[in-house]
């Protein structure tokens, strides 16, 4: 069983990417952001805060979190669509940095590898969840590139947005993940660094299948 993980920091591209390798090679996808976006939701549904741990954890175990055809459902309710709004992002990053939690979802990211393979995505995959993964990526692009790309997405669907509001939130985002003390955004030399800023999805995803040596 071959696992591959891709880390790296909001709109990297990193879920576009995994999932057509995923395709490419016939293998399961976990974008582990969905779990951390799908514990938020029901955590603002229920009025609770980030600092809220034990109600949180107390949905955690109740949760019943599917993947079905690239959508999300929770409790047969397909929530795909109110996972993107930035303030889910939001507080799934605050929620993210609690260790306790964190520790709860590892037995449920990890059930995901199965034969013949695992493509995944996230923010500590190759670092924590999957430390012995095949191929260990860590994708990146400043973060005015990625700006740019999530501003793009956005504004399709929110007239509202500006391309200055995205950046901040990236920024912040960015902030949280990499200072955060529980599983920080970060790679060490058992990652492939890769900067896409110049690549498209295809390209990036044909260079990381370049490197897997299975
Ligand atoms: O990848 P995405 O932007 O959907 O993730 C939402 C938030 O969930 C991230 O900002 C991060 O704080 C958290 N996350 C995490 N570990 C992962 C995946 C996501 O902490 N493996």
């Amino acid at each position: 069983m071959q696992i591959i993980t891709i880390d790296g920091p909001a709109s990297s591209g990193k879920g576009t990417v995994a999932r057509l390798i995923a395709k490419k090679l016939g293998f399961h996808y976990l974008e582990s952001g969905a779990i951390y976006r799908v514990v938020a939701l029901i955590s603002i549904q229920a009025s609770l805060n980030s600092l809220d741990i034990d109600k949180i954890l107390a949905l955690i175990d109740k949760m019943k979190l599917t993947f079905v055809g690239g959508r999300v459902f929770v409790a047969n309710v397909d929530v795909t669509e109110s996972l993107r709004a930035e303030e889910v992002g939001m507080m799934a990053s605050l929620i993210a940095k609690n260790d306790v939690i964190r520790k709860r979802l590892l037995d449920f990211q990890r059930g995901f590898a199965t034969t013949p393979g695992l493509v995944t995505d996230g923010r500590d995959m190759g670092s924590v969840v999957f430390p012995n993964a095949n191929l260990k990526i860590f994708l990146t692009a400043s973060s005015q590139i990625r700006a740019n790309r999530r501003y793009e997405q956005l504004k399709e669907y929110n007239k509202n947005i500006t391309l200055d509001n995205v950046l901040k939130g990236i920024i912040a985002r960015d902030k949280q993940d990499t200072e955060r003390s529980s599983a920080p955004l970060t790679y060490d030399s058992s990652f492939v660094l890769l900067d896409n800023a110049n690549m498209s999805i295809e390209e990036t995803a044909r260079h990381i299948i370049s490197l897997c040596k299975f």
